[in-house]
């Protein structure tokens, strides 16, 4: 269906050609005096030029012809020569009614939809997840739903670091420690256990140690260096034990993020495009866009209109490794042979911001990718601490994900414990809600702040059920779960309600707040922003309270009348639902 500001357009667009004028001047808008209007136009004032006309004398002749519209109520001429507008309240029921009755509420799906990659999460293998890995995967879970919702077939793709040094550190780190794992003898020609030979905890200590010594001491940094070649050259023991490196981090991510709700389509990483780099050198070589410099191979990314300088692109080191450039380009190549997206988007951090516009122009110079095809980066900000600096643990060190998502979790059941309601909970229950609830609140805190600002997290304000929170909207929707728990309680039921027209203030304002999730939906796709979302459903929670406090539903003695309020706020949690799905998570059924 169109959406309302469309509609209220054409109505207006058809009032000025009426009146002699140009219907484009038309264009309406939400009003931004709320306390005059519901919805203005401002084409007289545009209009005047042309006309050679006061302002005030084409809105009157406008209004004029707006006398016995459907579609507003009142259309007021107003000085210099504003059209102040409010809805009839018959036009704007058809149009709730028809967005209840039609799929996704009424959005348009678009008429060429787009096959886009969506490469988010990127956590490093051996190496436990951090706050910066929560924001890409909170962020790009998001952008997949939104995308999707709006009509398009996306892949998400996990992208993992799985390739490379890291590696090499760890397998020269497990080898000072056991030189006698048969994975170290090369002589040997049989299988490898099928077993683990450590746990993931005891990987992730590995890592730290590893990285820290070969900072130091030039001879372990070298048999990491020969190590990481090893692997990357098929040595059987060096493959065999990153193998079981691979398996035992993946198992392990795989249920860091279940619990965060984040999924990937794709469990790929840099170490699947191995084979595919050779070929890609060899052509950029052949085809002169990659020369040597000083040892290195290169491709030059500078563009004329430049104002700062865009290094060249390195695309082997001068040892012929691979490097995070290398396995990304291939990793392009890779994605335009297997499904031909028409974008890809990737989600990290912003100050891999240059990194990306090197890795996107070498791509496009050296046709990895048609021109038409869309490279796009998403840069998010760092999550700092209350000091304003990036968030640390008490003792200074880099916060763990998952320490980080159980202290919300403690401090979300801390507050449902102390809330008298929750009294009769079980144990059990408590537990549950308080993790259900802790998730929309650490998501929320994330994703209601513009993606490329730093911003502060801040549990207690968080997890507050006031305000614009996570608990807050999952508070709303639970209050109008109890309603209609209510209203069936009093055998009321929900079947075939019937909407009538708004019959107070409030009530007109929540049907408004309702109508404009269609054109919110598809700022959000087009901008790729979450944080539309959320500020939408924040709206729609206070419209919803404040109806709520204006208007007894369960004491409504016109049974009619009681249904339409009924089908009202079941519409209302429908789309509040689907705006937290769209952020990736859910409410409880009480809180
Ligand atoms: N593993 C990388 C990191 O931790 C992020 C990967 C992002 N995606 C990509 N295609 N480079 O910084």
């Amino acid at each position: 269906m169109k959406k309302i500001l469309e509609m209220l357009s054409e109505e207006m667009g058809k009032a000025f050609e009426a009146a002699g004028y140009d219907g484009a001047l038309g264009r309406v808008t939400i009003s931004n005096r709320p306390d005059l209007c519901e919805y203005q136009c401002n084409g007289a004032m545009a209009g005047a030029k042309r006309y050679k006309k006061a302002p005030i004398a084409i809105a009157d002749d406008v209004a004029e012809k707006l006398a016995d519209s459907e579609v507003f109520q009142e259309a007021a001429a107003a000085a210099p020569g504003f059209l102040n507008l409010k809805l009839s309240g018959k036009f704007l029921l058809d149009v709730v009614k028809t967005m209840s009755k039609e799929p996704k509420f009424g959005l348009e799906m678009p008429e060429k939809p787009k096959k886009i990659v969506i490469d988010y999460g990127g956590p490093n293998l051996a190496k436990p997840l951090h706050v910066g890995h929560l924001r890409s995967a909170i962020l790009g879970e998001s952008v997949k739903r939104i995308c999707r919702y709006a009509g398009h077939e996306c892949i998400g793709d996990v992208h993992m670091g799985d390739w490379g040094m890291p590696m090499g550190l760890v397998i020269t780190g497990l080898k000072e420690q056991h030189p006698e794992w048969v994975y170290f003898n090369e002589g040997y020609e049989g299988e490898y256990p099928v077993e683990p030979p450590f746990t993931v905890a005891e990987l992730e200590e590995i890592y730290p140690a590893a990285s820290a010594r070969s900072k130091e001491d030039p001879e372990f940094k070298a048999k990491a260096m020969e190590n990481t070649y090893k692997l990357q050259n098929g040595v059987r023991g060096h493959r065999a034990l990153w193998k079981h490196i691979l398996n035992a981090s993946v198992a392990d991510l795989k249920k860091n993020y279940r619990n965060l709700n984040v999924e990937f389509d794709l469990w790929k990483g840099e170490s699947d495009v191995h084979e595919l780099i050779p070929d890609m050198v060899a052509e950029m070589k052949e085809k002169g866009y990659a020369y040597i410099s000083e040892g290195a191979l290169v491709v030059d990314v500078k563009e004329d209109t430049d104002t700062k300088e865009i290094p060249p692109c390195m695309i082997l080191k001068s040892d012929g490794a691979a490097l995070y450039n290398t396995t990304d380009l291939a990793t392009i190549m890779e994605r335009v042979r297997l499904y031909q997206p028409d974008e890809i988007i990737y989600m990290t951090d912003k100050r891999q911001e240059l990194y990306f516009e090197q890795v996107f122009r070498c791509a496009r110079k050296t046709k990895l990718v048609k021109p038409e095809m869309q490279l796009k980066f998403l840069g998010f900000g760092t999550m700092n601490g209350s000091d304003g600096k990036p968030f640390k643990t008490r003792d200074g060190g880099v916060m763990r994900l998952e320490k980080l998502v159980q202290d919300t979790k403690d401090e979300m059941y801390r507050k449902i414990r102390e809330g008298r309601k929750c009294l009769e909970m079980s144990e059990q229950e408590a537990k549950e809600i308080s993790d259900i609830v802790a998730l929309s609140a650490l998501k929320y805190g994330d994703l209601s702040n513009q993606a490329s600002k730093d911003y502060i997290f801040d549990i207690d304000k968080f997890t507050s059920f006031e305000g614009d929170t996570g608990p807050y909207i999952l508070y709303t929707i639970v209050r109008i779960k109890s309603i209609l728990a209510k209203y069936r309680e009093q055998g009321g039921s929900t079947e075939a309600l019937e909407l009538l027209e708004a019959g107070n203030a409030s009530e007109k304002a929540l049907e408004m707040t309702l109508t404009q999730f269609n054109t919110m939906m598809q700022n959000a796709a087009e901008e790729t922003a979450p944080q539309r979302v959320c500020a939408y459903v924040y709206d729609l929670a206070n419209a919803l309270n404040h109806f709520y406090h204006e208007t007894p539903i369960l004491k409504e003695e016109d049974a009619g009348r009681q249904q339409s309020l009924i089908a009202l706020i079941m519409l209302t949690k429908d789309i509040m639902e689907t705006c937290i799905d769209l952020l990736g998570f859910s409410a409880p059924e009480k809180m």
